[in-house]
């Protein structure tokens, strides 16, 4: 099986690693694993929606990685569970399975799923590895790059967390197949995101290939999650702790923030609400007069084809 894959590393010194993006990309897991080195053990951090329809797959390739086939830990699906009664599950399942500081832990899930064994391996022993198997678009292109790892506390979102970046990413552009339509549209949003602040070539790209892009082609949507994946990894290795141009990538997200939290998140996914932001910041630019009215038609124009409009 070769399918159209591409690698992109993220260069950060000693924690470099490479995001692998491909088609089917899943079925190679375990090379791509075993080229980390030596593992004790591994465990597999997921929840019951994401293991019904990719456990078997990545669970088949692990056994021969670590002689043994993995521990599972699984979680509940959502946003609400992404908390420390949840990281403490992962814990005590770890702890009490032994973990040791050669253990892997593998998230596969979209972004709560990363966020939440991303804390768990940068705390568990003070730092064990983690390699991420994003199946969200969201999670492809945003999530699982850049080492932000994190709970939610009552006063608001992600308050609580670590920088630990992971070994590996491998995104298998193959799982967007089964995303309910509505997650795969938000995750767009953020591909959006990256053409309007950084590449125009990439914004002109999803204008072109509406279609292919509302059925999730799998080549072009390798294409698309590498080109974001490059962006975001860009910037992270300008700024991995986010002490300033990092912030670009907040494009849209301080009124989506403000929409999702003043609808108690329960109104619109995140994706959502930054097009919606997106669109009010243009609008402020284009009135203090520092951004061309027509952008913000095109913004608009493009959000609307992918059933972003609101
Ligand atoms: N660390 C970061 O840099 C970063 C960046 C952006 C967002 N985030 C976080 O990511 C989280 C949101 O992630 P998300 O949008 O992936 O949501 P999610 O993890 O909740 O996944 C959305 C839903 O899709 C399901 N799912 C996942 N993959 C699937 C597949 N291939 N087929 C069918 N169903 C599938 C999940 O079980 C879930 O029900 C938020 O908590 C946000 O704070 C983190
Ligand atoms: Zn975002």
């Amino acid at each position: 099986v070769s399918a159209p894959s591409h690698g992109v590393r993220v260069e950060l010194g000693e924690r470099s690693y490479d995001v692998c993006v491909g088609a089917g990309l899943l079925d190679d897991l375990a090379s791509k694993l075993t080229a980390l080195g030596a593992v004790t053990s591994v465990m597999l951090v997921t929840n019951p929606t994401v293991r019904a329809l990719y456990g078997a797959t990545v669970e088949q390739a692990i056994e021969p990685v670590s002689g043994k086939p993995p521990l599972v830990i699984e979680i509940r699906d959502g946003e609400r569970f992404k908390n420390l009664a949840t990281l403490e599950s992962i814990y005590d399942t770890a702890l009490d399975a032994g973990v040791d500081r050669g253990t892997l832990l593998i998230a596969l899930g979209g972004g709560v799923v990363g966020d939440l064994a991303g804390f768990a391996a940068a705390t568990l022993l003070r730092g064990i590895r983690v390699a991420m198997l994003p199946t969200t678009l969201l999670a492809q292109v945003d999530a699982s790059v850049g080492g932000k790892t994190g709970v939610n506390r009552r006063q608001g979102k992600n308050l609580v967390g670590a920088f630990h970046q992971p070994s590996l990413v491998l995104a298998d552009t193959l799982t967007l197949a089964t995303l309910p339509a509505r997650e795969y549209r938000a995750g767009l949003a953020e591909v959006v995101k990256y053409g309007m602040i950084l590449d125009s070539d990439l914004f002109a790209l999803l204008e072109t290939r509406i279609d292919d892009v509302t059925a999730a082609d799998a080549t072009l949507m390798t294409e698309i999650v590498a080109r974001s994946v490059e962006l975001k990894a860009g910037i992270v290795e300008r700024d991995e702790t986010e002490s300033g141009l990092r912030a670009v990538l907040n494009f849209g997200h301080t009124v989506g923030h403000a929409i999702e939290q003043a609808t108690g998140y329960t109104r619109y996914l995140h994706g959502e609400a930054v097009a919606i932001g997106m669109v009010a910041a243009v609008g402020v630019s284009v009135a203090v007069g520092n951004c061309d009215p027509s952008l913000g038609r095109r913004l608009e124009k493009l959000l609307a084809a992918l059933g972003l409009e609101k």
